[in-house]
């Protein structure tokens, strides 16, 4: 939510920071701006409303070659997105970009009697606050920077530069992500390390509470406190091709595509085919340790909650032992629930940094609970503060609608569940076929992904006018329905909801009629004639079925059938998914929405 890019350097500043905030446009993208300096403190603020490409094109008309400077791509919290409210914010001679909210900004606003504001944003108050400490430049920087910060209640990643002194950057986190990175005689900012791919690959993540004072050579990192840290310099491992289209049109398409390989890299290492286990390192747990897990708190928000939902499901199945609760972080961090000893929480997040899901894992670690991140973002603030964890491995995901981080994080779930079932001395006969079809997945993804696409595109042609659909599913169907229903709402706009089969007669049932179309997930098992009777139940009410089977034998004549083959069983939901991942997809290109940056969304959530 929101980017930060700073430069400092030998280089063009300019060309650094817009192609950083173009990286970064995905976390926030209702208006950008960048300030750069040359070696006097000549300011060049070039702010734009809209898209990274509308900045690009003043900037065009604005070429510097500074070789400072900092910029913001901004998701909106406090006032709508305009130019004024754009960051960076100016407070005398000082320019600040802010990630974050400032939750006691009115209180500050109010002290700052002698202030003007140009905009409504918290962001512009913390830089008068900074600005008050400032003294016209007779007070470093940085302690300005320490002393507001020090007032402040909330959350920030921020960088600020001075006319003053153009050859420094302060930078600050509490609460969301800021890394520098360390280039041959030039040092790099930005809030996600992806911004820095290409450049360097070395980089210094910030802690909460730190403060870093950034030249061109150095890099000094403090406490609020004003204690010395010793910055520990990691290796970016994210190449350019992984932060690239490669040749697709949107990279919710490409995401999608490479699933097969993406759960290859889930997978790398973990399963072994020939005992039929799994093993994982990261987490941590021994046997013992294992063996006493009595309850699964599984812990998400948005997809990361439904990939919970999903893998909760699975779990139950071969796991008789425990019981599982999967929660919405934003709820479950003010419920009073009680968690009974010997309970494991498992804190999915794709970008490591969703601040309702870091805010329930400081709750659970304060209950003496053990924490194990099911996390994507190598070295993000979940990652750094889990007890143990498991990476999904599944490189970075651009796109807002998430894909290949639910498949991955699901099989990540049911490996870690597995895990724990194998400890527990669960039958090796249980267990096996869950095993076995987690290693074929990636290959049987593929296969569908090939098999099915053509058909999806033309069924997504043909609804793209409609704008309300009803997903439905039973068991693990359920879960994936109410996936298949997110997707569809985040990105086509398309009023879209999930529910359980056997739920329609206690209302939704009223729902159906011309506006709607359904989309029934029908997987072969136990409950297949079950969900065959509920779809004869909304045929009945002339609904417009479109059904997502693997069974050959399916001939219930609904409106549209996306058949699957698949040797797998458990598995088969993982695969509906792909049908409604690129459904989803389709229908929104066939509606002309922005198919990666949607409407009033970001990609990683780091406000409540
Ligand atoms: C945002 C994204 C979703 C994502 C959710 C949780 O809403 O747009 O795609 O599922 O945050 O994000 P996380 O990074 O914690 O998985």
């Amino acid at each position: 939510m929101c980017g930060i890019v700073g430069y400092v350097g030998g280089k063009n500043a300019q060309d650094f920071l817009i192609s950083g905030l173009k990286r970064l446009e995905y976390r926030g993208y209702d208006s950008a701006g960048i300030i750069t300096m040359d070696e006097e403190g000549k300011d060049t603020l070039i702010k734009a409303k809209g898209k990274i490409s509308e900045l690009e094109e003043r900037l065009a008309k604005n070429k510097r070659d500074d070789k400072a400077g900092i910029g913001h791509t901004r998701w909106a919290t406090h006032g709508e997105p305009s130019e004024a409210n754009a960051h960076p914010h100016q407070a005398g001679d000082i320019f600040l970009v802010h990630n974050g909210i400032i939750e006691n900004y009115k209180e500050l606003k109010a002290q700052l009697k002698n202030a003007e504001f140009k905009s409504e944003t918290d962001s512009e108050v913390l830089a008068k606050l900074i600005e008050s400490f400032y003294h016209d430049g007779r007070y470093p920087l940085t302690n300005a920077v320490v002393q507001a910060l020090k007032l402040v209640k909330g959350t920030y990643g921020i960088a600020v530069i001075s006319r003053k002194n153009p050859e420094e950057i302060v930078v600050a986190r509490l609460g969301s992500p800021l890394v520098i990175g360390i280039g041959h005689d030039e040092t790099l900012v930005a809030s996600d390390a992806s911004a820095l791919v290409g450049h360097t690959k070395r980089a210094i993540y910030l802690n909460d509470g730190e403060v870093a004072t950034i030249t061109r050579n150095s890099v000094e990192i403090k406490t609020l406190n004003a204690e010395p840290v010793s910055a520990k310099v990691e290796e970016i491992e994210t190449n350019l091709s992984a932060i690239q289209k490669n040749g697709y049109e949107h990279f919710l398409l490409k995401e999608i595509m490479e699933q097969p390989e993406s759960l290859i890299e889930t997978l790398r290492g973990r399963v072994n085919l020939h005992e039929g286990t799994v093993k994982l390192g990261g987490p941590g747990l021994s046997e013992t340790e294992l063996r006493k897990i009595k309850h699964l708190i599984i812990v998400g928000c948005g997809t990361a909650y439904n990939a919970g939902v999903l893998a909760g499901y699975y779990i139950e199945q071969f796991t008789p032992e425990i019981t599982i609760e999967t929660v919405i972080a934003s709820e479950y961090r003010y419920r009073q629930a009680y968690i009974p000893e010997d309970s494991v929480a498992l804190i999915v997040s794709q970008s490591g940094e969703t601040a309702d899901t870091l805010a329930c894992l400081r709750e659970i670690k304060k209950k003496g609970i053990k924490t194990i991140g099911i996390v994507n973002t190598i070295g993000s603030t979940i990652a750094r503060e889990v007890d143990g964890g498991t990476y999904v491995h599944v490189g970075p995901e651009i796109s807002v609608a998430s894909t290949k981080a639910f498949t991955s994080q699901v099989i990540a779930m049911v490996m870690f569940g597995l895990t724990i079932a194998q400890a527990k001395g669960v039958k090796k006969t249980v267990l096996q076929p869950y095993v076995k079809e987690i290693a074929k997945l990636p290959e049987e993804v593929r296969n569908v992904l090939e098999l099915v696409h053509e058909d999806v595109k033309k069924i997504a042609n043909k609804y793209k006018d409609y704008d309300h659909a009803i997903y439905l599913g039973r068991d693990t169907a359920y879960p994936t329905a109410i996936e298949g229903a997110l997707k569809l709402k985040e990105i086509s706009y398309v009023d879209a909801n999930a529910y359980a089969f056997g739920e329609l007669k206690h209302g939704p049932l009223a729902l159906i009629d011309d506006r709607f179309f359904e989309i029934a997930l029908i997987p072969k098992g136990e409950l297949y004639e079950k969900a065959v009777s509920n779809v004869q139940e909304v045929l009945a009410r002339n609904g417009k079925v479109i059904a997502v089977t693997n069974d050959d034998k399916f001939d219930l004549s609904v409106a549209d059938v996306i058949r699957i083959q698949t040797s797998l069983e458990i598995l088969t939901p993982l695969l509906m998914n792909l049908v409604s991942q690129l459904f989803a997809y389709y229908m929104t290109v066939a509606k002309g929405n922005n198919v990666d940056q949607p409407r009033n969304l970001a990609k990683s959530v780091t406000v409540e």
